[in-house]
């Protein structure tokens, strides 16, 4: 069960994603006093949020660093001193519990030219990013903060996409996984130490553990499911098929095709911008 707290102050929004999660104080201080607040009503849905939580946890479980996770309750009347429209939507359609975590401030988005992964650490993270089914933690946009010199990760609404089309997830489960534009594609990661310290550990009663911090109101009325406890079930079941095997099906291209970072103008020796994206359209 996730601790539920209630949002009494939405500050501001955070614009660097797609989804415009934003900053809220609650009648609980998180560990470092604010929370991130991830919408019920953010267009992604209520999928993307049992995925942060399932991912979330289970990622904490294995011992790899992710910002606690809370239910925050809202009351749509939040937003009604909001000035910008998109976020007064959101706090309006967003009545009910929503996703939070604790916000690490001062943390810094990962840049592969200014911080080092030691192998290990890369390679538990690219095997859990597989497990997942992760899309999201490309050198675009690593959904990777560096917190008080550690790596941090964030944001999972972007996995499991097979929770999104129930029949295939079966055929999901042994799809292959493509690290080669993963954030840390370029340290090396370890696949190998990784599989064999965490497949163990990911065994049907630590992910009954796991998926039991869903609400159950997002779980609801799942087509094709009779009640939230049939849904877990379902993702325990995924994500248990996978765990074994999950290694043997990653690649990580070679590595000349691989950007190395996206090293600003300033970094580079002739001061053009190597291997830059302009972000836009990305999925972030
Ligand atoms: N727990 C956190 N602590 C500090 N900053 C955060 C935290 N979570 C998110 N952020 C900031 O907010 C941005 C958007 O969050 P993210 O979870 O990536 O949402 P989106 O789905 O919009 O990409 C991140 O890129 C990061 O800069
Ligand atoms: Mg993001």
């Amino acid at each position: 069960m996730l601790t539920e707290v209630t949002a009494t102050r939405y500050i501001t929004p955070l614009r660097e994603g797609g989804s415009l999660p934003g900053l809220v104080e609650a009648d609980r201080r998180g560990t470092f006093g604010t929370y991130v607040i991830k919408f019920t009503g953010a267009g992604q849905g209520r999928k993307t949020l049992v995925a942060e939580v399932i991912c979330g946890a289970l990622a904490r479980r294995l011992g790899l660093r992710v910002p606690p996770l809370v239910g925050i309750r809202l009351d749509p009347v939040l937003g009604l001193g909001e000035p910008d429209p998109e976020v007064q939507e959101l706090l309006k359609s967003s009545g009910g519990l929503n996703l939070g975590m604790d916000y690490l401030p001062g943390a810094i988005g990962f840049d592969s030219l200014a911080y080092q992964v030691d192998p290990l650490e890369a390679g538990r993270i690219v095997w859990f990013d597989a497990l997942v089914g992760n899309v999201d933690r490309s050198w675009r946009n690593p959904n990777l903060l560096v917190w008080r010199g550690d790596l941090w990760l964030i944001d999972h609404g972007a996995t499991m996409i097979w929770h999104h089309n129930w029949p295939t997830a079966k055929a999901g489960a042994a799809r292959a996984y493509d690290a080669s534009d993963h954030a840390l594609a370029p340290f090396a990661p370890d696949i190998a130490a990784a599989a064999a310290e965490l497949a163990p550990r990911v065994t049907e009663e630590l992910l009954t553990e796991v998926v039991a911090d869903v609400p159950d109101v997002w779980l609801t009325g799942e087509t094709g499911f009779d009640s939230p406890d049939d849904v877990r079930r379902a993702y325990v079941s995924a994500l248990l098929s996978r765990a074994a095997s999950v290694h043997e099906r990653i690649t990580l291209g070679t590595p000349a095709a691989r950007p190395r970072a996206m090293a600003p103008g300033w970094a580079t020796a002739d001061g053009s911008s190597r291997n830059a994206s302009s972000g836009k359209g990305e999925a972030a």
